[in-house]
């Protein structure tokens, strides 16, 4: 892979700011992706430190760690689901941990890939998952759900208002099995008028969410990260819509992790211009407080 193609962290400043990286620390990277942020930690944990790299794309993890081979032992790239932080953690010695990362959502990469079916401006195969081979596809969704259970998933994981006229118009279309014919049949449907956000942005982002359980991978891992941190351990999560960073906020502030700041932290002006993807991210910081026991 061309080095260009990289996705560009988000916030990398901030995630080593928030982790707290110091030299000779154990950090966690839930979501590896082309390992933007993980290459960031390392640098600032150097000598020393050391990084465990989690992410449930095999093509992902093919691209970090040839990226990562630089750093060496410090970096350990596991292929995985971060549902099972608690269980890596401990099988590759990190446990505890001094931070943990998860940067939500899909990489650049993943969303430019002509075969993986995850952005609404390509022809490809409708596939969505984040591990190929594993579990029904967004097409398998497209074509087998009922009206109503389409109807459903685009209301509750796109937070879509039409969904109800966007699954009928799926319907009577049926079999779609190319993402770019799903996001013109959802334009069409929708009848919602060309703008700067495309009419089928949020029935894309429902079945991607559904495709690979993300809010109950998100809800697991975070559950973890309290038995994972060790005293004074940090957790920083980047969100990029609103369904994903809601259970970010109510986690943060049920305990036992401490937030460290009420308000969400935001890209700088600069950083959109640069990164037009980087616009929706919310990051959150949490600690765990020395007394947990
Ligand atoms: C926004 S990208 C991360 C980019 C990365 N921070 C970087 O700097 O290159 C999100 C990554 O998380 C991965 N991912 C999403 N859900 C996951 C899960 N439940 N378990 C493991 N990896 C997951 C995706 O495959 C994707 O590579």
């Amino acid at each position: 892979m061309n080095r260009s193609t990289y996705h560009e962290p988000v916030m990398a400043d901030r995630v080593v700011e928030g982790l707290a990286v110091h030299p000779g620390g154990a950090y966690i990277d839930c979501t590896l992706g082309d390992g933007g942020h993980a290459t960031a930690i390392l640098d600032a944990a150097a000598p020393s430190g050391r990084l465990l790299g989690i992410d449930a794309d095999p093509e992902a993890t093919a691209a970090a760690r040839d990226r990562l081979k630089p750093y060496g032992d410090a970096a350990t790239v596991v292929d995985g689901n971060f549902e099972s932080l608690e269980r890596l953690a401990a099988a590759h010695g990190f446990m505890p941990a001094d931070g943990v990362l998860f940067d939500l959502g899909i990489s650049s990469r993943q969303l430019d890939a002509e075969d993986r079916g995850f952005s609404f401006r390509r022809p490809g195969p409708l596939d969505m998952r984040f591990t190929p081979g594993d579990g029904p596809t967004a097409a398998d969704l497209v074509n087998g759900l009922g009206e109503t259970e389409l109807a459903d998933l685009i209301y509750r994981f796109g937070e879509e208002p039409r969904s109800r006229r966007i699954a009928r118009g799926i319907v009577a279309r049926r079999p779609i099995t190319d993402a770019a014919e799903l996001a013109e049949t959802v334009r069409r449907a929708s009848g919602y008028p060309r703008g700067r956000t495309h009419p089928a942005t949020r029935t894309f982002q429902a079945l991607r969410i559904a495709v690979n359980h993300e809010m109950e991978a998100l809800d697991a891992g975070l559950e973890q990260t309290p038995r994972v941190l060790g005293p004074g351990g940090r957790l920083v999560v980047i969100a990029y819509h609103s369904l994903e960073d809601r259970p970010v906020k109510r986690f943060m502030n049920a305990g036992p992790l401490r937030p460290l700041s009420k308000k969400v932290t935001k890209p700088s002006a600069d950083e959109v211009r640069a990164n037009r993807r980087s616009r929706s991210a919310r990051l959150r910081v949490a600690e765990r407080p020395e007394d947990l026991s």
